[in-house]
């Protein structure tokens, strides 16, 4: 039985990859900070995200490490915020990275979350790992500072992938997918902003799929974007919302109006207005096959597949573990 540890497992893209190992026979750890998780796939295992301790006997012999720790960033940008989402992503990298030089039998593969937001605002260069250019600003600094930290150590036994992700859909708790849904099923799904601004996403399955087949693949390593292949504008993508949940029409949201409610919110419009034009290059060139490689699909399948997506594997696959 292989052994993968999910630090930061508990949340949405934790529980997909948890759920998908557990179903393919895998020992799943997930390193959580909370004492009291509640019932969920995995073996909940305590750290504190930031020193060493005996959490780290379970790492030893593992086969892949995924790290998908960070505080969410749908939140107001004010100081305060900007420095728990730095520090809840490059601490828990370090003390990782810390903890594998100590195995004796360090982990083959090291995937660590990072984000397909740290390519420019573009709306008509589709950004890959080798050409893609990076923006500036907040957001860019966070993922560059991240990537900075997960690559600093030098791990010879480990190889190293950064997964630069972009929006996942999927039905978990944080997924941006359910509000989406809502929104369009209550007539309001238009296009945000002018709606010409790309969307990257990626099926929840093939996010999962995507992990797997990066661990699997020994060429593959150093930035890997984990994206459909077919990127598309805002306006396109909110009408595909729309049809899933088959409400015909949807009132627009103008520019204005998204700054009112993202402030209303505790949010950013940054999430919504910056245009996203990620291509998953080196998945295609290691000919990696989506699922669901284009968004009516993918959404089709969530709209009709709501209650599986969440069902639970089962009271058996929660259990504490010892190391
Ligand atoms: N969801 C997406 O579409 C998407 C796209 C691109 C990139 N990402 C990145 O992928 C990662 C996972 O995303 P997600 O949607 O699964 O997020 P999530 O549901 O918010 O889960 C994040 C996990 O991080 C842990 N965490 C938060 N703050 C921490 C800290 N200070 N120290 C240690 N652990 C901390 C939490 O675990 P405990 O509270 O149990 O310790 C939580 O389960 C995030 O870093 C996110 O930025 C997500």
């Amino acid at each position: 039985m292989k052994k993968l540890v999910i630090a930061g497992g508990t949340g949405f893209l934790g529980q997909v990859l948890a759920r998908h190992f557990t179903r393919k026979n895998w020992q799943v750890i997930i390193l959580t900070r909370d004492p009291h998780p509640p019932t969920f796939v995995g073996q909940p295992l305590n750290w504190n995200g930031e020193t060493l301790g005996s959490w780290t006997a379970a790492l030893e012999g593992a086969h892949a490490i995924v790290n998908l720790c960070g505080k969410s960033v749908d939140c107001r940008y004010h100081p305060s915020n900007r420095k728990q989402i730095l520090d809840s992503r490059i601490a828990p990298t370090r003390v990782l990275a810390q903890a594998i030089q100590k195995l004796e039998r360090p982990p083959a593969v090291w995937l660590n979350a990072a984000s397909a937001t740290i390519y420019r605002h573009s709306l008509e260069t589709p950004m890959d790992e080798n050409h893609g250019e990076l923006g500036d600003g907040f957001s860019v600094d966070i993922c560059r500072a991240w990537e900075a930290a997960f690559f600093e150590d030098n791990l010879t036994q480990t190889r190293r992938v950064a997964l630069r992700t972009s929006m996942v859909l999927g039905h978990g708790k944080n997924s941006v997918y359910p509000i989406l849904a809502r929104i369009a099923r209550c007539g309001m799904g238009g296009k945000l902003g002018s709606g010409e601004q790309m969307v990257s996403w990626i099926h929840e399955a093939d996010f999962a799929r995507a992990v797997e087949f990066a661990i699997d693949d020994e060429e593959i390593s150093g930035t890997l974007n984990v994206t459909a292949p077919a990127p598309l504008r805002n306006s396109v993508f909110m009408r595909a919302i729309r049809g899933a949940v088959r409400i015909p029409f949807g009132l627009p949201h103008y520019r204005p109006m998204l700054e009112v409610a993202a402030w209303l919110l505790r949010t950013e419009t940054e999430l919504t207005l910056k245009s996203r034009f990620a291509v998953p290059a080196k998945l295609l060139k290691r000919r990696f096959v989506f699922y669901y490689p284009f968004v009516d699909e993918a959404l089709g399948d969530l709209a009709r597949n709501r209650p599986l997506g969440l069902a639970p594997l089962g009271p058996q696959i929660a259990h504490n573990f010892k190391p």
